[in-house]
């Protein structure tokens, strides 16, 4: 049986407390979540010590003792896929009896996979965040299986809200989906402005000019596209005055075949992430 959960009253505890796991907690409790409510563990005793003096979380390096002993409502599990089976299999005893919601933001690693290794009956939420959230502005798309409750969705969205948005999706599928667009998207924004500022180093400006005005114009596109209710289709439009500069730029794009390209990239990582989740 699944107990109740409040979002704010829930007990929260992070395997592994890595980068992923350090900008959630350091985000949950920035935004009011109560520290003493939060466990972490790892491997690393020095790393655990860090992150208790910045947040007064509490930590542990002995997953099972801190799972059993923080009675957690909800396990965030958020190692590397590699030692995912590892780290898991040895929990389910522990969880046998509250069975607590499982939270996982390891990419490839399926809700099959942990149903197998930590109990068949377990509430089970697959995520795919994203490397902005190291900067609390993350992308992170979410699928729970039907023993999952509305509450304890609520409580993953207070989760992920706390590092950047937190989006749903009904098939389990569409996290691949989600990996080529949100996952991976930030090396493809990285790699945009990688070749803007070596154009622009070309054209004469200095590296540093180059870097910083690549970079404002990346964020500043962002944040109108985030803050207009039009399309980015209407957005480019608009700033692509007929016979402009804008106009010869774009028109290279469409003839260097850039949509089709972009599908085509899209479509490979997505086909990568199926094959990787088996
Ligand atoms: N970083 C991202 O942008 C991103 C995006 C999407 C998804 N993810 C997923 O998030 C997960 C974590 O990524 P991350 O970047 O935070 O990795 P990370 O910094 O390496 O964090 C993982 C932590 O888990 C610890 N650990 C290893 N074995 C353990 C064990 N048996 N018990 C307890 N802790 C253990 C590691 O310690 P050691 O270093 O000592 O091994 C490390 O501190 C991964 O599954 C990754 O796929 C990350």
């Amino acid at each position: 049986m699944t107990t109740s959960l409040n979002t704010q009253t829930s007990r929260l505890v992070f395997i592994g407390a890595g980068n992923m796991a350090n900008s959630i907690i350091g985000g949950l409790v920035s935004h009011g979540y109560p520290a003493n409510l939060i466990t972490a563990t790892d491997l690393n005793a020095e790393q655990l010590e860090k992150l208790a003096q910045e947040t007064d979380i509490n930590t542990s390096t002995d997953n099972a003792a801190a799972t059993a002993t923080a009675n957690a409502d909800a396990i965030i599990l958020a190692v590397k896929p590699q030692v995912m089976e590892a780290v898991t299999s040895p929990l389910k005893d522990v969880i046998a009896n509250n069975k607590p919601l499982i939270i996982s933001i390891a990419a490839g690693i399926t809700v099959g996979n942990l149903l197998n290794w930590m109990g068949n009956d377990l509430p089970v939420i697959r995520t795919m965040p994203n490397t902005p959230a190291l900067v609390q502005t993350g992308a992170t798309g979410l699928f729970a299986n039907n023993a999952v409750s509305e509450q304890q969705k609520a409580l993953a969205d207070t989760v992920f809200s706390a590092i950047g948005i937190a989006s749903w999706f009904d098939q389990e599928s569409d996290l691949d989906a989600v990996v080529a667009i949100s996952g991976s998207g930030p090396a493809y924004f990285f790699m945009m402005m990688e070749a803007m500022e070596e154009a622009g180093v070309k054209l004469g400006l200095s590296a540093e000019s180059a870097r910083e005005l690549t970079l404002q114009t990346a964020l500043g596109a962002a944040k109108l596209a985030q803050a207009s209710d039009v399309s980015t289709a209407e957005l480019r439009r608009r700033v692509t005055s007929p016979g402009g500069t804008t106009e010869q730029a774009i028109k290279c794009f469409e003839e260097g075949g850039l949509r089709e390209l972009v599908d085509t990239a899209l479509q490979a990582a997505s086909r990568r992430s199926k094959e990787l989740a088996g």
